[in-house]
């Protein structure tokens, strides 16, 4: 096989300038600890994405805007969405990245903030315990109204902070937020009901303190570890990646150009999948070795699973060193959600009966 056949560049140079592309979910929504993967799916897709749909809506307006011409009502209403979109984006996605377990395994809600974030927070609260007391009591008390709860670095102020922000907003100039709990009721009705206090008390036991402290260490000028936040078992490499708005702009390519779709999903994820993109074919990973003959080698394939982890990972990585073009679709289908990409009903007849063999690796 002709594993160093050179790919083509990435197609991110076919989405329009400025696009904001969507960030993966880090976090397994069904392995979390007492929090639903409807409530986490519905928050993202919905919430997250929502607001990352506006904010390139309105930069692809602010784009085309005559400044001399446009109504100062106009301007400021935009820029004003602007900030509120903006802000929605990066605290969701430092809300959800500071969720979720380490690799496969669920959050066991006994890890504790890393040696050098616990140092700070006990220089600048007297103790983690005093931290989480004031940081949870500050989440509770927005119970029955809406906003976030930040710990943020201030590098002016040389400390780690608590700040409440409203509106997506009203962050504290030049801190960066370490870890955010979102207090809008869309982010825990669904489970709770109108008991925040028990929300609040369930997200605190689902941090990733690995995380949480990469982004106080990357904050206060340490190198950075990306490592971290690529989504458990997707591939290291870029060119093995692909955006869910770069697929969407290359499958608005002639028919002989788009990429090919290929859908993976293990046996037990079946009932968890209700569509796929159009065009698509459904495959179980464990029998590759019936499927891949299909493959084409002179056209991109684009690989997806639910949520971009090892599913799509793996079998990226094994057609790249059979010599295919292959890239993973960074977030799966549920980030192709997030960003409001069309699905037909979940086609399964293409998906094969696993044999013994096939069985035995699908259960891992
Ligand atoms: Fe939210």
């Amino acid at each position: 096989m002709d594993g160093q056949k050179p790919l083509p560049a990435s197609p991110q140079q076919s989405i329009a300038p400025g696009t904001l592309t969507v960030r993966p979910l880090l976090l397994k929504p069904q392995w979390m600890n007492g929090l639903s993967e409807r409530l986490l799916v519905s928050h993202y897709v919905n919430n997250y994405g929502g607001a990352l749909r506006r904010l390139n809506a309105i930069r692809e307006r602010l784009a085309r805007l005559d400044w001399s011409r446009t109504p100062t009502f106009e301007i400021n209403g935009l820029k004003r969405e602007e900030l509120i979109a903006a802000g929605s984006v990066v605290l969701h996605e430092v809300y959800f990245d500071s969720l979720g377990g380490q690799g496969d395994n669920p959050p066991t809600g006994r890890t504790e903030p890393p040696a050098g974030l616990a140092r700070a927070l006990e220089r600048d609260f007297g103790s983690v315990m005093a931290w989480h007391a004031e940081f949870t009591a500050m989440a509770k008390a927005l119970a029955g109204g809406s906003g976030w709860v930040i710990l943020a670095w201030s590098e002016r102020l040389g400390r780690l902070v608590n700040q409440w922000a409203s509106d997506h907003a009203y962050g504290l100039p030049g801190a960066t937020p370490i870890l955010a709990i979102d207090m809008y009721e869309h982010a825990y009705h669904l489970d709770f009901g109108a008991r925040a206090a028990a929300y609040v008390d369930q997200v605190m036991t689902n941090l990733n303190w690995p995380r949480i402290g990469a982004r106080y260490r990357v904050a206060t000028g340490e190198k950075a570890e990306g490592g971290l936040f690529i989504p458990y078992g997707a591939p290291a490499q870029d060119e093995a990646r692909i955006s869910a708005e770069e697929l969407k702009a290359a499958l608005e390519n002639d028919e002989d150009r788009r990429p090919v779709l290929l859908d993976l999903c293990l046996p037990r994820d079946l009932p968890r999948r209700t569509d796929m993109l159009a065009g698509a074919r459904m495959h179980a990973p464990a029998a590759l070795e019936r499927w891949v003959e299909e493959l084409p080698r002179d056209r991109p394939i684009a690989v997806y699973c639910i949520c971009g982890f090892q599913v799509s990972g793996t079998a990226v990585t094994e057609l790249r060193r059979l010599g295919y073009d292959a890239r993973a679709l960074n977030g799966g289908i549920t980030a192709w959600h997030a960003i409001g990409g069309a699905t037909v009903p979940l086609d399964t007849s293409t998906y094969e009966q696993l044999d013994a063999r096939e069985l035995q690796e699908a259960r891992g």
